[in-house]
């Protein structure tokens, strides 16, 4: 055997693999605006309150569970649709918060984080030529979804003159024969909105009307604020009979690196949606789902996250509101939105590199959850940080 690599054919420069390729699949899907601003932050050694993510470790608690299942054996393939304590503690989760029974064994699946969720959901429902309405503000990951089933994302902005309510009668103005989903995500990335009662029921009534599905994304149902409670569709028998609730124990545990998320749907919903995840991923990494289903059974820990991220979201808002920012309220999630025209009048892309360079805080453009040209002057803040991570930035802000 020979190692000669002049053996092998001539491999095809760069533009002949671009001929072969041809089309991409997704023309529109880039580097993200996260790594773009990351890598701008470290070359700048900016703050960073852009990527949504916690800079502090999970509990150690929770590692430990995670290096016993390795030890205990628990190393090969997890059932496709799950490691059954952890379907059971979630079933049981939902029943306590939200009463509905999910059916373990056949209604709840555990995914790769909410994004397989969200992509395995979109593939199971919508067929080429149908159409899925997303509410712009959207999290990244949806339009590329729809788009690689052939389906037509239809896009219904959130009221920003109304605190970024939805607007059901825009809404109900969307749909077409050709509509076949409807994707929400409350408490909301980025705008901090969370669902009101009457938000349910304006709900229930289009889809009660229309036949409609609804994939609700709920990553940050226990980061709710001021006391409200978390209005998962699940709390509605008519919403979860048409829906695919969607979490993740990365926003709840701190463990956005584990990747362990789960969809719930009605049974022969979930079938389908199982067809798609046992042939997008079969199984989810069997020791996190042990450490994860063990954790749970502890002293239900999720209840004292939306303390805890209250807690710094009252800091930020304190310290912030000593800037020209102009604070937009946050009821959940741990982000908040701040208006920066009284400091400024580039648009929203450019002053968020211009915060990088001359504050030292790196922040995310709200235009990048946008389809259509957007004109606002808000950025994101992310404050899922440590309090000193927190005061450091807001020092460099004081001094702006
Ligand atoms: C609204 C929303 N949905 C889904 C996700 C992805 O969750 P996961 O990391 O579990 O895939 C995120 C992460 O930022 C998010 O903000």
């Amino acid at each position: 055997m020979s190692n000669d690599s002049a053996s092998f054919a001539p491999r095809p420069t760069a533009p002949d693999l671009a001929a072969l390729l041809g089309p991409s699949k997704l023309p529109r899907v880039g580097t993200t605006i996260f790594t773009v601003m990351s890598a701008l932050a470290a070359k700048h050694g900016a703050v960073n309150l852009g990527q949504g993510f916690p800079d502090f470790d999970c509990d150690p608690k929770l590692q430990r569970y995670f290096a016993e299942a390795i030890a205990a054996g628990h190393n090969q393939y997890a059932p496709m649709a799950g490691v059954p304590a952890l379907r059971q503690a979630i079933a049981a989760k939902i029943a306590r918060l939200y009463g509905r029974a999910y059916d373990a064994e056949t209604e709840i699946t555990i995914t790769a984080g909410a994004t397989q969720a969200l992509m395995t959901a979109v593939l199971a429902l919508a067929r080429p030529g149908d159409e899925v309405i997303v509410l712009e503000p959207v999290y990244d990951s949806y339009v590329p979804s729809i788009e690689l089933a052939g389906a037509r994302p239809v896009f219904v902005p959130l009221d920003a003159a109304r605190g970024y309510a939805p607007d059901w009668d825009r809404v109900r103005g969307a749909i077409t024969p050709r509509t076949r989903a409807l994707m929400i995500n409350f408490p909301h990335n980025p705008t901090g909105r969370i669902l009101r009662e009457e938000d349910l029921r304006a709900l229930e009534a289009i889809v009660e009307s229309t036949g409609l599905f609804v994939i609700s994304d709920e990553v940050y149902e226990h980061i709710v604020f001021d006391g409200q409670p978390h209005r998962s569709v699940a709390t509605s028998p008519l919403l979860a009979e048409r829906s695919v609730v969607i979490s993740s124990f990365g926003k709840t545990f701190h463990t956005t690196g584990w990747k362990i998320g789960y969809a719930c749907a009605p049974r022969a919903l979930s079938a389908e949606l199982r067809k798609v995840h046992q042939f997008m991923v079969f199984a989810v990494n069997t020791p996190g789902q042990h450490a994860v289903a063990r954790y749970l059974e502890d002293a239900a820990p999720y209840q004292t996250l939306a303390a805890f991220y209250q807690a710094k979201r009252d800091l930020f808002v304190a310290g912030l509101a000593r800037t020209r920012f102009r604070l937009l309220p946050c009821e959940g999630t741990y982000f908040v939105l701040a208006d920066y025209s009284a400091l400024s009048d580039l648009p929203e892309a450019e002053f968020a590199q211009k915060m990088i360079v001359d504050y030292g805080v790196a922040v995310i453009p709200v235009s990048v959850f946008y389809e259509r040209p957007f004109e606002g002057r808000v950025v994101r803040f992310c404050f899922a940080k440590k309090d000193e991570t927190l005061r450091a930035a807001l020092d460099r802000l004081q001094a702006a």
